[in-house]
């Protein structure tokens, strides 16, 4: 099943809707990479290694930007809140952020197992096991991750962030992928 990378998505000047996108995609991308991991032992038809090259692709340059969306540009202005109204959103961030660094090895294996599958052919079962219950581990991580951010963080910070830290969070998303004033469309803000 080829990847469709793009698809509806929100603009920079709405960046918790935005980073929720990028939720879709990790999303998509990981069960991409679970319906190769499947055959991963056997010669992959060539659909199924494009698929495995673009979520690859995906993993290691642009759900980074993500993280780094979180922890560097939303989290730190959330903290600064200090406000009872979002104590039960604060009191998840230093959670979530270790999430991210336990997400980063299992990553590092899975691209590393990837690339060797897309460069030497099939994988040997003790690989393809290992492929397999990384990306198990990541998507039972990603799902309570994923529900949190998406449920409890991000509509605190629409909520409670002032009109101008919601832009500069959204300005520095931008910033992140090179795009000059967050005017990015939202076809070409999919592959990001
Ligand atoms: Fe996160
Ligand atoms: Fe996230």
């Amino acid at each position: 099943m080829p990847v469709q990378i793009g698809m509806a998505t929100h603009s920079f000047a709405d960046p918790t809707r935005l980073l929720s996108d990028c939720h879709r995609r990790i999303e998509m991308f990981l069960g991409a990479l679970q319906s190769v991991a499947a055959i991963v032992e056997t010669p992959l038809p060539e659909e199924a290694r494009q698929s495995l090259q673009t979520a690859l692709q995906y993993f290691r340059e642009a759900a980074p930007r993500h993280t780094e969306d979180e922890e560097a540009s939303l989290f730190p202005r959330m903290r600064q809140l200090q406000s009872s109204e979002i104590e039960m959103a604060l009191q998840r961030l230093d959670a979530l952020e270790e999430d991210h660094q336990r997400a980063a090895p299992l990553h590092a294996l899975v691209d590393r197992l990837g690339r060797q599958c897309l460069q030497a052919g099939p994988l040997p079962a003790q690989e393809a096991g290992e492929l397999r219950s990384a990306l198990a581990e990541l998507k039972k991580m990603y799902a309570q991750h994923i529900e949190v951010e998406d449920t409890l963080v991000f509509p605190a910070a629409a909520k409670w962030l002032s009109p101008a830290e919601l832009g500069a969070v959204g300005q520095e998303m931008a910033k992140r992928r090179s795009v000059s004033g967050g005017l990015l469309t939202p076809q070409a803000s999919a592959d990001r």
